[in-house]
């Protein structure tokens, strides 16, 4: 077992899991409360090169030479362990989140079992201080149910009043946040937890793509346009994946430092700005609205001959238009329908105020970044 102190990580093949953990490979943590403290204890082997450099074991499902090797191009190999196992793995789960210093994780967030084994501890881990978990879930918490309609006076959230535990207990994703609002305030073996809610990300990243981008993709090649869930009136705040990887970092660091305690009050949100959705569904649709622009014509001139949907002939109409419901989940499916028909206009105060900020989104908008990423989708 590696004397370095180790980082559980779930979802390290996702689109922003790999943007984590390449991240982390580049930057130089600091240890562990309990460790630092000692001075020695655990970590009396190791030399000043392995300063900052955590051990990773990476939870993987379906382990093959490509995508172990994959991930060991963004981890140095021979500090990352790969475990084979699923979400659905109980006893892994449990015993490698009970032997690590730090828990991320950032593979399904509405997976409430494996939440569950993350959060349940049966014993003090091993050093005095409580483990950390880091967790990624999406600002839908906070969607209403506007199903893309206008909605007079849309509430604008700051992470700086959120409390989880005071949400509608029918808000998304509340298996996994009620579980971790416990564990981060409980006596009894509690655990220093940090959620950040992240907008819908687009970049391409070290996978490519947003998990949801091809199916959005495939909704507008089967419906012939580009659509939206109802009118698309409804605005949302975005993010470039590689911000929320530094939102990542940014809010590990300081829990390691000791600047942020973690529990009740340590949630944050990781998006920017607002955008509507038919926006960005007319981007989609038809690259010359956007064009019109002039600002974004140079940007957007390679991609116009062999770009977007419609000049490709993938779909027969430009611009966008709400979709039927045959196309898309019925009205009322709330999973779907809350993350692109809600409102979820967000403001990172709290990563304001331990000094991140979005550098990739402010480079690269949302509607500058997207012609780019559906080339990718459509490889
Ligand atoms: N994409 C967005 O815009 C967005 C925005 C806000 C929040 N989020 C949330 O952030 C999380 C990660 O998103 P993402 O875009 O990075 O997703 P992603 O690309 O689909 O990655 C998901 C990761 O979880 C792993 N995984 C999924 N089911 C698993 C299972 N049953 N057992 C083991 N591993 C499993 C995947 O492994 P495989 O490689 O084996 O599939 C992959 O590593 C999701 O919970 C999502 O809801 C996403």
């Amino acid at each position: 077992m590696s004397s370095k102190p180790t980082i559980f990580f779930l979802g390290a093949t996702g689109y922003v899991g790999g943007e984590i953990l390449s991240l982390l490979n580049k930057s130089h943590l600091p240890p562990p409360a309990a460790r630092s403290s000692s001075g020695s204890g655990s970590d009396s082997t190791t030399t000043n090169t392995d300063l900052g450099r955590y051990h990773v074991i990476a939870l993987v499902r379906n382990v093959t030479p490509e995508r172990e090797a994959a991930l060991r191009r963004l981890y140095n190999s021979d500090d990352l362990e790969i475990l084979e196992g699923t979400l659905d793995d109980g006893d892994i789960i449990r015993s490698a989140a009970e032997r690590a210093d730090v828990v991320v994780s950032c593979a399904v967030s509405i997976h409430g079992e494996s939440t569950k084994w993350l959060t349940t501890r049966s014993k003090a881990s091993g050093g005095a201080s409580p483990p950390i978990l880091v967790h990624v879930s999406g600002i839908t918490i906070i969607a209403d149910d506007a199903n893309g309609e206008e909605v007079a006076d849309v509430k604008e959230w700051s992470d700086l009043d959120l409390d989880i535990t005071k949400l509608p207990p029918t808000s998304s994703h509340m298996n996994c946040e009620i579980p971790i609002a416990e564990a981060g305030t409980r006596s009894n073996y509690p655990i220093r937890t940090f959620v950040l809610y992240a907008g819908l990300y687009w970049a391409t990243g070290v996978q490519r793509t947003s998990a949801w981008l091809g199916p959005w993709i495939k909704h507008a090649k089967d419906a012939g346009f580009s659509g939206t869930y109802g009118p698309g009136a409804n605005a949302l705040s975005h993010i470039h994946v590689r911000d929320v990887a530094a939102g990542v970092l940014t809010v590990l660091t300081a829990a390691l430092k000791g600047e942020v305690k973690g529990g009740k009050g340590f949630n944050y949100f990781v998006a920017t700005s607002k955008t509507e959705q038919r926006e960005w569904a007319k981007v989609i649709g038809d690259v010359r609205l956007l064009c019109s622009n002039d600002s974004r014509r140079a940007h957007l001139e390679p991609y116009l001959l062999h770009q977007y949907l419609y000049s490709k002939r993938l779909i027969e109409e430009p611009g966008c238009r709400p979709w039927p419901e045959g196309i898309i989940r019925p009205k009322g499916t709330r999973a779907y329908w809350r993350v692109f028909g809600g409102n979820q206009i967000v403001h990172p105060d709290r990563l304001h105020a331990l000094g991140w900020e979005p550098k990739e989104t402010q480079k690269q908008g949302l509607l500058d970044i997207l012609p780019q990423a559906i080339d990718v989708a459509l490889q």
